[in-house]
């Protein structure tokens, strides 16, 4: 059995992110991609109307994975669209799961997060994690622009106890199912 991650990113950095985590679980990568392309505009369109916009079929042989790991931006203290789109769609198959973020930070979105992941969901994730740019030493200079993460930065993601434990924990379980 093995994990699967699936991810939707706008400017790139949750793909990062996401490619990263492949790397260190030996993890089978997915991204969702989108028919139309997204502009800015319909970020906001999207955020207004709490819209779910079409996105492109991924065919995933779910039988093969025992963990899923989702990762996305949050847009205005919610799951990014796209995903919301994903999770609504896939929510039978989405029993063992983790919703993973690389979003600028903001206070009490946990909670938001938790509660979207129990509308839009039929099982509770296992866990969320957050991974805030706003808390990179490298931040306070880009403030006023969308911050690109750099390899460095996710060396330093990857340095906090609770990234070490995730990946203890879903290697942990491989072994055993192995
Ligand atoms: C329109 C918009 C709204 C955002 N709102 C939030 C927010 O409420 N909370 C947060 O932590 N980050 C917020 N962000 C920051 C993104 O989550 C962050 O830049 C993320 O790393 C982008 O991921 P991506 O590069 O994979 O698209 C927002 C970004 C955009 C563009």
């Amino acid at each position: 059995m093995k994990t699967l991650i699936v991810y939707f990113s706008f400017t790139g950095n949750n793909k990062t992110l996401a490619d990263a985590m492949g790397k260190d679980l030996r993890a089978d990568v997915l991204q969702i991609t989108e028919p139309k392309k997204r502009a800015m505009f319909r970020i906001m369109l999207d955020m207004l109307f709490n819209r779910f916009p079409k996105i492109n079929e991924l065919s995933i042989p779910w039988e093969q994975y025992d963990h899923i790991l989702l990762l996305a931006p949050i847009w205005n203290y919610l799951i990014a669209n796209p995903m919301k789109t994903f999770i609504r769609k896939n929510k039978t198959y989405l029993k063992n799961y983790s919703f993973i973020t690389l979003c600028s930070g903001r206070e009490t979105q946990n909670e938001k997060i938790a509660k979207q992941l129990k509308r839009l969901a039929a099982y509770a994730p296992q866990t969320i994690i957050e991974f805030e740019i706003l808390k990179l030493p490298t931040y306070e200079e880009q403030k006023n622009s969308i911050y690109k993460v750099t390899q460095d930065d996710i060396k330093t993601f990857k340095q906090q106890e609770r990234y070490q434990r995730l990946l203890s924990s879903y290697s942990a379980k491989k072994e055993v199912l192995q």
